[in-house]
C-alpha cells in the first residue's frame, strides 16, 4: 500500500515536471543578442546615442553635434574602412564619440563586426 502511494507521489511529481514543457514557449519582446559585439554593444550603451539598430536615433542623440553617423545604411558604411571604424571606438571622435581606450582588439574587433552586420540585409 505504501509502495503504491509512494508511486502515484512520483508519477504526480513527474508529471509536474513535464507540464510546462507542452506551454507556448516563451515570447521575448526583444531578441536577445546573439554575437559578442551585439552584446558589448548593449553593455557598453552604445544606443543610447547610436541606437539600437545603429541609425544614429538614440535618445541622447538630439542635442548631439555632430551627429552620430547611420551604421544602418550600406552606403555610409562602404565609405567607411575597418581602421576608422576601430579608431573612433578606441580614441572616440568629434569631441561627443567616448574612448573606449579599455577595450582588448578582439572586444573592437567584435564590435566592428557586429556595427558592420547592421547595414548589411539578413
Ligand atoms: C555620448 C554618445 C555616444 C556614445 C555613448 C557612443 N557613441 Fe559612437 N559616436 C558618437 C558620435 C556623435 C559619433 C560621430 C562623431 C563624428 O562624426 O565626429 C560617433 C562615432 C562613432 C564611430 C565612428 C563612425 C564614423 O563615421 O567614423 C564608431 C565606430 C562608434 N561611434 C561606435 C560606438 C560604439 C561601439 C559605442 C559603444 C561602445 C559608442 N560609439 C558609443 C556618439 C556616441
Amino acid at each position: 500500500m505504501r509502495k503504491a502511494m509512494v508511486c502515484i507521489a512520483i508519477m504526480l511529481f513527474l508529471a509536474a515536471c513535464d507540464a510546462p514543457s507542452q506551454r507556448d514557449p516563451v515570447a521575448f519582446s526583444e531578441a536577445l543578442p546573439e554575437s559578442e559585439g551585439e552584446q558589448l554593444y548593449l553593455d557598453m550603451k552604445c544606443p543610447t546615442c547610436h541606437g539600437h539598430q545603429g541609425s544614429g536615433d538614440g535618445f541622447l542623440s538630439g542635442g548631439l553635434q555632430p551627429q552620430p553617423g547611420d551604421f544602418s545604411s550600406a552606403e555610409v558604411m562602404g565609405a567607411i574602412p575597418d581602421a576608422q571604424l576601430k579608431d573612433a571606438i578606441r580614441n572616440g571622435k568629434g569631441g561627443v564619440m567616448p574612448s573606449y581606450a579599455r577595450f582588448t582588439d578582439h572586444q573592437v574587433g567584435e564590435l566592428v563586426r557586429y556595427i558592420r552586420s547592421l547595414s548589411q540585409s539578413p
